[in-house]
């Protein structure tokens, strides 16, 4: 599996980008048990033209982070040329561009998901990033289609290809329908065999069976978002893990990264994943909520969590 001139071991499984989620400590820990890739969270590339501070955070990257992805979003061609010219972006080996957001704060300016119905546009995009990411790979990430009675992922990707995408990644569901209902891996499979650059197939992938179904599907490889919530030990092929282990070095990681209070909130949402389904952990989750410092979000969950858990 070749993205641009970038080699991958076989299986290809990669984290699928997730804003909210897909922070730096997680993606480490995803890398630690075998993500092929991980993306940053998506990156406006106008906040990254006009220097705004919460992007800084974005591009953070953990040391086993190579090669490395970002993702960026927007709408005008100029900017993610200009985006691309900052010396902030020059670390990053691979570079996706969001054609898949469905969130309307997004789409009503043109950019994510929208995209997908201006072809035109969301060439010129490809082509303007090619031109400006100094010899490195450009991706696209996009959906099946604005609706299901305006499905283009096949002409769509398409003309990625054309425009110079080195590889898509096709997350099977219209912005219609969000992230409900099922990922239609058909339409995926009509994609993988209409073009000729690698294409990585996403949704619902919540194990490492799903490479089965890429497969397939003529995919070269697979994404998993949510599967990975609370459970990165999925990379490595494992149902369930150590997980006051993997906790503990997930908050490590934090630590590393963010001031200790933004860390301690930062770990909230992915320990509700983590603790999703896990028998008596109830008061250890309505506590968690209060706890602000480190060693008392340690002690809680020490004390809440066996070490078989
Ligand atoms: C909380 C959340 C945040 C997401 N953020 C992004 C994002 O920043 N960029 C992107 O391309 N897709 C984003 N996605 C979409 C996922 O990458 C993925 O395409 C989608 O969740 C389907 O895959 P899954 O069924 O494996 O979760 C997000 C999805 C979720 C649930």
């Amino acid at each position: 599996m070749k993205i641009g001139n970038i080699n991958f071991a076989q299986p290809f499984v990669s984290l699928a980008p997730l804003a909210g989620y897909g922070d730096v400590a997680f993606r480490r820990i995803c890398r630690d048990y075998g993500a092929s890739l991980t993306v940053t969270e998506m990156v406006s590339v106008k906040g990254l033209v006009y220097g705004n501070e919460k992007t800084e955070c974005l591009l953070r990257l953990a040391p086993n982070e190579t090669p490395s992805c970002v993702q960026l979003f927007g709408s005008e061609p100029e900017y993610f040329g200009k985006a691309l010219a900052l010396p902030e972006l020059d670390k990053f080996d691979i570079i996706d561009i969001n054609m898949g957001c469905p969130v309307p704060k997004v789409t009503k300016c043109g950019e994510g998901s929208a995209l997908m119905r201006d072809e035109g546009r969301a060439s010129e995009i490809v082509a303007a990033c090619v031109a400006c990411a100094k010899g490195r790979p450009v991706t696209v990430k996009h959906r099946l289609g604005i609706s299901e009675r305006s499905i283009n992922a096949v002409s769509f990707a398409e003309k990625m290809q054309e425009a110079g995408a080195a590889a898509i990644t096709v997350h099977g569901r219209t912005t219609a329908q969000g992230y409900s209902g099922v990922a239609d891996w058909d339409k995926i499979a009509d994609v993988a065999r209409a073009v000729s650059i690698p294409v990585i197939g996403n949704g619902d992938v919540t194990d490492l069976c799903g490479i089965e179904r890429a497969v397939k599907a003529g995919c070269s490889g697979v994404a998993l978002g949510r599967g990975a919530l609370g459970k990165p030990y999925v990379f490595a092929g494992e149902k369930k893990g150590p997980l006051l282990n993997v906790i503990l070095k997930h908050l490590g990681y934090a630590l590393e990264y963010f001031p200790e209070a933004v860390a301690v909130r930062t770990m909230r949402k992915h320990l509700c994943k983590y603790l999703a389904g896990v028998r008596g952990t109830k008061e250890l989750r309505m506590q968690i909520n209060a706890i602000s410092d480190a060693e008392t979000l340690v002690g809680a969950l020490k004390k809440g969590l066996s070490e078989e858990c």
